[in-house]
């Protein structure tokens, strides 16, 4: 039984780019693992500035991922914030962790690049994450592929520390799903919460129509053959439709007589289909947010015990008990 971690930023509303790439892999891991799942809400801080929306945020967070399947009874669910514990390893990791190693880090770099200005929360994001993973001894890490490098990080700060202190953490492997790595968005760009193109797990019916209906395509006429390989209706169509509906769509784009209007009208109705149950459970969820609260300060005390035992155990090695 692996015990496998991930998480997610409240920095926006979910869409399906991160429910295939890490939300849907965790949900049915939980099976057969022992499951870590949390809403990274100091992470968001380094982006979201503004306190009620990142308290809805992190509610809808919630509610999403419970809607979706997740079952607190077989996993660890909470926020990142009800353990504090983790803070504090950070701080103690980052006084290991090399000013060249973060410097390396690309999603510094391609913030920087979109001309935000970074608070020092986002320089040191990545030890924040590196002590998530660590202060639970956890041994996968299923993410998108953005995320590989982050992973790494985490790996050279956890070897270095294990060197100077002896073996006290686990080190980790990230797992990423090779077809799902990079979901585009309606503009055919990475999608993103961040920039406006992205499909929203729950979006509502009028504005799923109007996002599918604007996803970018070349201008093929309706006779002529398509390459499914690069179209960005595809790459969303191949994660709703299953192997064999895949296969078919696949085959008639490589035929021609089928235009992309038609696709985008089939691929409406897939994502409603897909979604529509789990909608009604959100909506119910939501009608009792008291027990949504309840179910995330169950998790962080149950997940509290296995980071007090870490963070004990890191502090007896560094010299910070006495
Ligand atoms: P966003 O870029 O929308 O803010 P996050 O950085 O919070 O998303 O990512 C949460 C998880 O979802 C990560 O594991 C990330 O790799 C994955 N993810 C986000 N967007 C995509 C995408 N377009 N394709 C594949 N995976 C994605
Ligand atoms: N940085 C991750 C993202 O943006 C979120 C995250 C924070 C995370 N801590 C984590 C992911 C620990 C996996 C494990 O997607």
């Amino acid at each position: 039984m692996a015990r496998i971690l991930s998480g997610i930023q409240p920095s926006g509303t979910l869409h399906i780019g991160n429910y295939f790439a890490m939300m849907k892999p965790m949900i049915e891991l939980q099976e057969k693992n022992e499951l870590f799942c949390f809403i990274v809400n100091y992470h968001a801080l380094t982006s979201v500035a503004d306190a009620d929306e990142l308290r809805k945020n992190t509610i809808d967070a919630a509610l999403d991922f419970l809607a979706l399947g997740l079952d607190p009874e077989k996993c660890f669910f909470w926020v990142q914030s009800d353990v504090p514990e983790v803070t504090e390893l950070t701080w103690i990791l980052s006084c290991h962790t090399s000013l060249g190693l973060l410097e390396r880090s690309h999603s510094y770099k391609d913030k920087i690049a979109k001309g935000i200005t970074p608070n020092t929360g986002l320089y040191t994001y990545p030890v924040l994450m590196a002590a998530d993973i660590l202060l639970y001894k956890s041994q996968i890490i299923p993410v998108g592929k953005d995320q590989k490098q982050h992973i790494e990080i985490t790996r050279d700060i956890a070897g270095s520390f294990n060197a100077r202190y002896g073996e006290i953490f686990v080190i980790p492997e990230p797992q990423i799903s090779d077809d799902i790595a990079v979901i585009p968005g309606i503009d055919g760009q990475k999608m993103s919460k961040s920039y406006d193109n992205a499909i929203n797990i729950f979006e509502d019916e009028k504005s799923l129509k109007s996002k599918v209906m604007k996803i970018v395509t070349d201008s093929k006429p309706v006779d002529e053959p398509k390459d499914p390989d690069t179209c960005n209706v595809f790459a969303i169509y191949k994660l709703f439709a299953g192997r064999e509906g895949t296969q078919t769509m696949a085959d008639r784009y490589r035929k021609g007589g089928v235009g992309y209007g038609e696709i985008k009208k089939e691929l409406l109705g897939l994502i409603l289909d897909y979604f529509r149950p789990f909608k009604e459970k959100r909506s119910l969820l939501s009608s009792d947010l008291g027990e949504v609260y309840a179910i995330l300060r169950k998790g962080a005390d149950k997940t509290k015990k296995v980071a007090r035992e870490t963070l004990d155990e890191v502090k007896k090695a560094v010299g910070i008990n006495y």
